[in-house]
């Protein structure tokens, strides 16, 4: 079996970050969903990997390479323009030959893993096993409708009055009659080759098509938001370890993971928190849901329920909360703090202060 990594978006829920980086290079307790995405496949025993890439083409390799650091193989795929799920299918075609294969959203979130899915496609290979999930409002997802003996029945993209709670997130298992499919559709209203069409057009053509429900924590890792619910999640469940220093000063709690060349000094860090490679934090309160990346400077500073990107720089604010601190940004207090903020903002940014 090989895999399909869809990579080309361009994540414009994600602004401003994703005018500077795409959204699958997003650090989720320090590691990019692309990395948690491939680990995923790597765990299914999947190591021939190709990764479909819009415009964020080199920044996506100088991060994920060959991906030899990974364990597996990794193939681009340019796509210039994003005309659907289903057109990647037809992209990757000389790469996917004959073979089966996952495809994968490169934005979705699975930490509890899909290798037991995978097991159960290669064992009984349907034409196509799709991986649902519960949710509160299935209006934004393709939804299965399931038959009462729990076969599929029918497949409706983003439903206006969805006949099931049933969301397909972004993992499917294909056998090669998927390219027949794709080639047979039209585009839909958004004028994109949806996957969800492909797929109910197989079902129509007599295919058997399976769904396995995925109980874990899900994410499609969008908006702000959902990357910062998601960070905190998987903090969880990171292996606590004291890599860096700590000073006498300086208090851990719960579970919290300090990476080689970090420093601690004076400061209180409640975890579950990661605090990046090389970063100094000093005087400061590293609350529950946090995650510094590398090269970051705290001082001063007390933040909770937060990521912030590698070379950020933070000193004297005494409350932040639910944000994202962009790679090399510089937050702190000015000379004119007491009466007024300096803000130098991008477009889409979102500041919210003390009123
Ligand atoms: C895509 C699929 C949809 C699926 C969703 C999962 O939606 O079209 O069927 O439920 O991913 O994240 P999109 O993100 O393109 O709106």
């Amino acid at each position: 079996m090989k895999a399909l990594v869809l990579s080309g978006g361009s994540g414009t829920r994600l602004r401003p970050f994703s005018y500077s980086m795409p959204k699958q290079l997003i650090p989720i307790a320090n590691k990019p969903v692309l990395e948690h995405v491939l680990e995923d496949i790597r765990d299914m025993g999947v190591t021939e990997i190709g990764v479909i890439v819009g415009s964020w083409a080199p920044q996506i390799a100088e991060v994920i390479g060959d991906g030899t650091r990974l364990g597996v193989r990794v193939t681009y795929i340019p796509q210039d323009e994003p005309l659907g799920l289903a057109h990647c299918v037809t992209l990757a075609k000389p790469f996917l030959g004959e073979h089966d294969f996952v495809m994968y959203l490169g934005d979705n979130m699975l930490p509890e893993g899909t290798a037991a899915i995978a097991d159960e496609f290669r064992e009984g290979r349907p034409a196509a096993q799709i991986v649902v999930h519960k949710v509160a409002d299935p209006r934004a997802f393709g939804v299965a409708e399931l038959d009462t003996e729990g076969r599929v029945a029918r497949l409706v993209e983003k439903p206006q009055e969805p006949k099931s709670d049933l969301a397909m997130i972004g993992v499917y298992f294909f056998t090669p009659e998927i390219h027949r499919a794709v080639e047979s559709i039209e585009p839909s209203a958004r004028g994109e080759l949806e996957i969800t069409d492909a797929i109910q057009w197989l079902l129509e053509d007599g295919a058997e098509i399976r769904a396995s429900e995925y109980r874990g924590y899900w994410k499609d890792t969008g908006r702000a938001d959902d990357v910062l619910e998601c960070n905190r999640y998987l903090l969880g469940s990171l292996p606590p370890a004291v890599l860096g220093e700590i000073d006498e000063a300086s208090e851990l709690t719960g579970r919290v993971r300090i990476e080689a060349g970090a420093r601690v000094v004076r400061s209180r860090i409640e975890g579950p928190a990661v605090i990046g490679a090389g970063s100094v934090i000093e005087d400061s309160y590293i609350g529950p849901g946090t995650a510094i990346g590398q090269g970051c400077t705290l001082c001063d500073t007390r933040i909770r329920d937060s990521i912030v990107l590698d070379g950020a720089a933070i000193s004297q604010v005494p409350g932040i909360h639910g944000s994202i601190i962009g790679r090399n940004a510089t937050v702190g207090a000015g000379a004119d703090v007491d009466t007024y903020h300096r803000l130098v903002v991008g477009d889409h940014t979102r500041i919210e202060v003390a009123a």
